[in-house]
């Protein structure tokens, strides 16, 4: 992965009326990278995507294109290929005049506007497409028209709201796969903006987690994963238990998630385990892949979830009172 810093964004704030939606928001991203920015709704995703297309001007704080000032650049200027959840193709024109709407100047003609439009369709496998509006297609192939005529200028950095959230779960994850091997083929610098962490985790190289119009954290989806920085990020991806052991001596809360959390049939050598304890298994739930199990352990306070695989399945029964070792190794704790 080339490690050149393509865009910054420098102490970025944005103000409305009195309520400000971005604090001093500072982030840099590398030529070729797959960036995610996830969190909740409201934290400022859309506000951040806006400001680096141009759709919005920052109150205060600069953008940075290859180290040029492009804070006041109007969007037209920048170079930015965008595609929104919402499709928003022209229903009045085909598949193929969609793709080639953004190619206006100087250096498209009739001649290059045909090929660069028949290189998308290939690209994007929309070939039988071509003559089709918009009305036509299912949600998943407007969207790959989206991308198309999002790319079709050729940009140099593709930003992406929340594109596949309207979609079913399904064409989601297919129409995710396909993007990140197209952004890898073409290795164009991309910022996708998504409240789903599933989504964030699978195809980016690195993920942003906002809370509150602030960067809680940047690193990759094993770093976010698997040492959080902070209880928001902890909670926001993946399942986690926040708990007080019984035996602490501080009393302090810890963090374990889901998955981490061993249950066991109980015998006594299991309890002289380090972390381990007596729970009542109170309700299960089939996920399908998983069972998730929530215990209560014997101090009659503690509820702890497990996320557990479907094997010994005479252990998960409700009322069962079973052993449940949580791994030291695997506490996380914040200030
Ligand atoms: N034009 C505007 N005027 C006033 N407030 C705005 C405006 N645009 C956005 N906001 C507010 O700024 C905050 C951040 O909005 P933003 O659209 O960036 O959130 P988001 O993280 O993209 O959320 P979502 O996941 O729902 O799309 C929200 O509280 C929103 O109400
Ligand atoms: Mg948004």
């Amino acid at each position: 992965m080339p490690s050149e810093t393509y865009l910054e964004l420098q102490d970025i704030s944005k103000t409305y009326a009195s309520k400000t939606v971005l604090h001093k928001t500072s982030i840099s991203i590398n030529q070729g990278e797959f960036v995610c920015c996830l969190g909740p709704s409201g934290c400022g995703k859309s506000t951040m995507l806006n400001s680096i297309s141009g759709i919005i001007t920052p109150s205060s704080g600069k953008v940075l294109l290859q180290g040029k000032d492009i804070t006041f650049l109007p969007p037209e200027k920048r170079k930015c290929g965008v595609v929104f959840q919402s499709y928003a193709l022209f229903p009045n024109l085909t598949v193929a005049q969609n793709i080639a709407y953004g190619l206006r100047g100087k250096e498209w003609n009739k001649k290059n506007i045909l090929n660069r439009v028949f290189e998308l369709l290939t690209l994007m496998n929309l070939e039988s497409y071509e003559k089709k509006y918009p009305s036509n297609l299912s949600g998943g192939e407007q969207q790959r028209v989206a991308l198309a005529r999002a790319l079709a200028p050729r940009p140099s950095l593709l930003l992406l709201d929340e594109p596949l959230a309207a979609l079913d779960a399904k064409i989601r994850m297919r129409l995710g796969e396909e993007l990140r091997r197209l952004q890898q083929q073409l290795g164009i610098t991309t910022i996708m903006v998504t409240h789903d962490q599933q989504e964030a985790l699978d195809l980016a190289n690195r993920i942003i987690v906002m809370n509150q119009g602030q960067v809680e954290q940047v690193g990759t989806p094993e770093e976010i994963y698997q040492s959080p920085k902070t209880k928001f990020v902890a909670q926001f991806v993946g399942n986690i238990n926040f708990i007080i052991p019984p035996n602490s001596q501080n009393k302090k809360e810890i963090a374990i998630r889901y998955e981490d959390v061993r249950l066991n049939y109980l015998t006594e050598l299991r309890l002289q385990e380090e972390g381990t304890f007596v729970a009542r298994i109170e309700e299960i739930r089939y996920l399908g892949n998983t069972i998730r199990v929530r215990l209560l352990l014997q101090d009659h306070i503690t509820e702890i979830y497990a996320d557990c695989i479907r094997s010994n399945r005479d252990l998960y029964t409700l009322n069962n009172l079973v052993s449940v070792n949580l791994p030291r190794a695997s506490w996380q704790s914040w200030e």
